[in-house]
Formats: C-alpha cells, sequence, structure tokens
C-alpha cells in the first residue's frame, strides 16, 4: 500500500516508537506516586515533556498538559476560558470541526458570539482581517496553524499582537503543524497552544496535549485521582497535576517521547525539507494536466501535504480509482473542515487530499503521479 494519508494519522512511525512502546508494554506498568517502584511513569511523562518544550520553546515543562489529542486539548481551553453571554470570539475559515464544533455549542448553549473570518483563495487569513473582525466584546482569538485541507500556514506572532492588543486570548490549533513546521509559542506570545501526538510527532493515536500560558484562569475539563495529595478532596492546582486527573495514557506518551525525540534527532527540517520536496515535485508534474487542479498554493503554505481534484470527478470517486487500481490511500471529502471548502469553491464536495510521509520514497512518488496521470486519461472525458 502506498500511504498518503499522513495527515490524517502517520504511518510508518519511526522504529524507535514501536520500540519504546514494545518496551513499555514488556516490563510491569506503573504510575507516578503510585508504586513502589523507583523508576516509574514520572520518567517518561517528564521526558516527553522535555522535548515538546524544546520542540516548541516552551520554558517551563509543567505548562505541558496531556490530553487524549488535540480535539479534547481545544474543548479543554475554548470552554476553559469563562465564555458567556456577551461574549465574541473570532476565528477562521480554515479552522478544523475541532474548533468550529465547540464553538458554535457555546453559541448555541450559552449565546456567545461567534464569527469566522473568511480566508483568501490562498486559504489564507490576513491578521488585518482578524483585527477587523474584533469587537470591544471580543475574548478569544482561535486559530489553526496550519489547514489541514491546504496546508496554508497563518502568520501567528502577528495574530497575537492583534489579540492582545485588544485584551483577547490568543488560542492555536497547532494539529497539522506540531512536529511539521518549527513553532515558538513564547516569541509569539501564544496564550493556548493543542496539538496532537498520532500526525507529525508521530506517536500513537490518543495522546495529545495542551500548552497553557502561565497565570492563566483556565477551568479544568475533569478533576479525580493524581496519585498524590489525596487528602486534599478538591483539585489540586499545580501545574501539571491540576489538568491532568485519571491514569495517564502513557503508552501514548511513551510513543510521544520516542516520536519527539526522534523528530529532535533528525531536525525538524530535515524531515520537513523531505516532505516538501515530494509534495513539490508532486504539484510539479502534474502541471501538464489541466485536468487537475491543486488548491495548495501560494508562498505562505507548509507544502507538506496538498489537495486537489479532477475536473469532472467527485473527490470520492478519485479516492476508490486510487484505492482500488492502484493501492493508494488519499483522504476525500470535506476533510473536518467545513468552512474552507466555499473560499476553495469546493462545496459541497470537498477535494482530495493527499499526504505523503518522510518516509515515502522516491518510487510510491512516481507510481503516484502516473496513478493520477492513468486517471485522467481513463475518466476524464474531452470535450468534442
Ligand atoms: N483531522 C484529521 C485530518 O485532517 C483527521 O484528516
Amino acid at each position: 500500500m502506498i500511504y498518503f494519508n499522513n495527515a490524517a494519522t502517520s504511518y510508518p512511525k519511526p522504529k524507535v516508537v514501536f520500540d519504546a512502546v514494545n518496551a513499555y508494554f514488556n516490563a510491569p506498568t506503573c504510575h507516578s506516586a503510585r508504586t513502589g517502584l523507583e523508576i516509574d511513569s514520572d520518567d517518561h511523562a517528564t521526558s516527553a515533556r522535555q522535548k515538546l518544550a524544546k520542540l516548541f520553546n516552551v520554558s517551563d515543562i509543567n505548562q505541558i498538559i496531556f490530553t487524549s489529542g488535540s480535539t479534547e486539548a481545544l474543548n479543554l481551553a475554548i470552554n476553559g476560558i469563562g465564555l458567556k453571554k456577551g461574549s465574541h470570539v473570532v476565528s477562521t475559515t480554515i479552522e478544523h470541526n475541532s474548533v468550529i464544533r465547540p464553538l458554535k455549542h457555546l453559541e448555541r448553549d450559552e449565546g456567545i458570539e461567534v464569527d469566522f473570518v473568511e480566508c483568501d483563495c490562498l486559504s489564507y487569513v490576513e491578521p488585518a482581517k482578524i483585527e477587523e473582525a474584533i469587537k470591544p466584546n471580543t475574548k478569544a482569538v482561535v486559530v489553526n496553524h496550519s489547514s489541514n485541507v491546504t496546508g496554508s500556514i497563518l502568520d501567528l506572532a502577528e495574530i497575537a499582537k492583534v489579540a492582545h492588543r485588544h485584551g483577547a486570548l490568543f488560542i492555536v490549533d497547532a494539529s497539522q503543524s506540531a512536529g511539521n513546521i518549527p513553532i515558538d509559542v513564547t516569541a509569539w506570545d501564544i496564550d493556548l497552544l493543542s496539538f496532537t501526538g498520532h500526525k507529525s510527532l508521530y506517536g500513537i493515536q490518543g495522546i495529545g496535549g495542551l500548552y497553557l500560558k502561565k497565570g492563566l484562569d483556565v477551568k479544568p475539563l475533569k478533576v479525580g485521582g493524581t496519585g498524590v495529595k489525596s487528602e486534599v478532596l478538591t483539585q489540586p492546582t499545580e501545574m501539571p497535576l491540576y489538568y491532568e486527573a485519571g491514569t495517564p495514557n502513557m503508552p501514548g506518551i511513551v510513543s510521544l517521547d520516542a516520536g519527539a525525540g526522534y523528530i529532535l534527532e533528525k531536525g525538524i527540517d530535515h524531515i520537513r525539507n523531505r516532505k516538501v520536496e515530494i509534495v513539490k515535485t508532486i504539484i510539479d508534474k502534474l502541471k501538464d494536466y489541466p485536468e487537475v487542479e491543486v488548491y495548495t498554493r501560494g508562498k505562505r503554505n507548509s507544502y507538506v501535504n496538498f489537495c486537489f481534484n479532477i475536473k469532472g470527478m467527485v473527490p470520492e470517486e478519485v479516492g476508490y480509482i486510487l484505492d482500488s487500481s492502484y493501492d493508494i490511500t488519499v483522504r476525500t471529502g470535506l476533510h473536518c473542515a467545513p468552512l474552507i471548502m466555499k473560499p476553495l469553491g469546493v462545496y459541497p464536495w470537498g477535494t482530495v487530499r493527499a499526504s505523503p510521509s518522510y518516509f515515502t520514497t522516491d518510487n510510491e512518488v512516481d507510481k503516484f503521479i502516473e496513478a493520477i496521470k492513468q486517471t485522467v486519461k481513463t475518466f476524464v472525458r474531452k470535450e468534442k
């Protein structure tokens, strides 16, 4: 199989990830402060936090907390900052449903106001457009760092300035960018940043997290056991315990530790350069085919994945043909990001998204290009 769906979940994982998780399951499972073992799970969690702190430039590792993924982290952030009737939030049309839905639920259930600033045809959102949408009651600006559809990248440093100039919190969804693009929460002055472990950080599914700037008042989504301070009948407030009730997902944390370690060892730019080389080669080779419309374009784009349509075919047809005839896996449809589709002019059918990986071979790239060329030749009706 040629797996071009890494933006959904990465495959394969580096061997060090497999080995680390395997080793974890081959020893007694233990949990911080709840065992007599000298080496316990805190070591893995601390190690993972240290590596993530390097990747995101976080000065205090305890400001990174683990969640089940970016969706939980975004729910925690968006629901935890005290938005209520009369609060206004600015977001964008490049968001994933993991931002759109928590905001729309607060709009429906709590009466908050939400504006999604429309992106341009390159799926970029100018910081000035975000500033235009801000009102006196704007409490938060929530943006996607990099679109999971086209790969466009927003200017977080500038948007943070806009948000803070108007007294709003700045929340970032880094699901697609974490592990792909260097992130600097300190220099860019980000308040809350969500990430997922199973995409470009090479962890397994079910692990992710949230960075919280020090001093923010964010309510936890859940409270419960922490393994320490058991005599205290409410949630201990020190970080990271405040947000980590319950038995942690240790296999996930172990995988994230190994995955982040792999990225630090190889170098994030080195890994990204290979992905960009692949994606740009494919886009370039498909330029000979006017029937292939590519929506990943412009300077402000990660080029680690790309999306396209073949004229006259719906994305699912293309995905089905690639899968059944060429054993190539892509993703088709709206990609959980419905609002970006109208500015791209592809609503309601969506696009085909191809996301190769660092491990993709040149041979796989050639096979993908050939598969698209054959699909165009075979299925696109020629005008007479
Ligand atoms: N959000 C993931 C994607 O874009 C699942 O495919």
